[in-house]
């Protein structure tokens, strides 16, 4: 598949088998992350990769917890079962911080779909790694809890079956000047 056919054919996914993703993939994941554009090339990113069940149903509770301020009666799982969880994160102090994230959260998302995962991505991370247990999880991988915050998560992992991911129309605003 080529590039941009990639773009397009990208879609959010919502329901996962339980096979796992690979070291392999999980890496290739990361290095995609890795090389996205960042203000200033400062390359300002923190990533956390999790397969750890037990660490990801603590993730998943702590979404679930902020999203509940909004919603009182949310009983899911904001992750959808997805085997894989990725936090991203960038040096707090940085004005691009969100901009910066959010590039690399594309990267993500389009690295899993040319691998064949399918992947989504997860809001909520600024609040769930400003917890005490969010935090923990962090310094437990090496990730400083106070020099980093969370942007986003990315959910990924094989699609479970009989789902269709069909693009909504597209609705932007283009201007053109010829
Ligand atoms: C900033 C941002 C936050 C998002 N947060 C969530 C989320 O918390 N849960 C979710 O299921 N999807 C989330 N999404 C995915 C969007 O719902 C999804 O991209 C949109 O519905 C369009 O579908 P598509 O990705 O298949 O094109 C988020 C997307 C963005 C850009």
């Amino acid at each position: 598949m080529s590039a941009y056919d990639l773009l397009l054919k990208r879609r959010s996914v919502r329901a996962y088998t339980d096979k796992p993703v690979s070291n392999k993939q999980i890496e290739k994941i990361l290095t995609a992350a890795s090389y996205a554009p960042s203000a200033k090339g400062r390359q300002p990113f923190a990533f956390l990769a999790v397969t750890n069940p037990k660490i990801i149903q603590t993730l998943s509770q702590l979404n679930a917890d902020v999203m509940r301020k909004a919603n009182p009666d949310y009983q899911g799982d904001p992750f959808y079962g997805a085997p894989c969880v990725f936090g991203v994160l960038v040096l707090k102090d940085l004005p691009t911080r969100e901009l910066d994230g959010a590039a690399a959260i594309e990267n993500m998302l389009l690295a899993a779909c040319s691998l064949g995962l399918g992947s989504c991505w997860i809001n909520r991370a600024r609040e769930v790694f400003e917890t005490r247990e969010g935090k923990e999880i962090l310094n437990q991988a090496g990730i400083d809890s106070e020099a980093y915050t969370g942007i986003g998560f990315v959910i990924a992992g094989e699609a479970a079956n009989g789902v269709s991911y069909e693009a909504a129309s597209r609705k932007s605003v283009i201007g053109v000047i010829q």
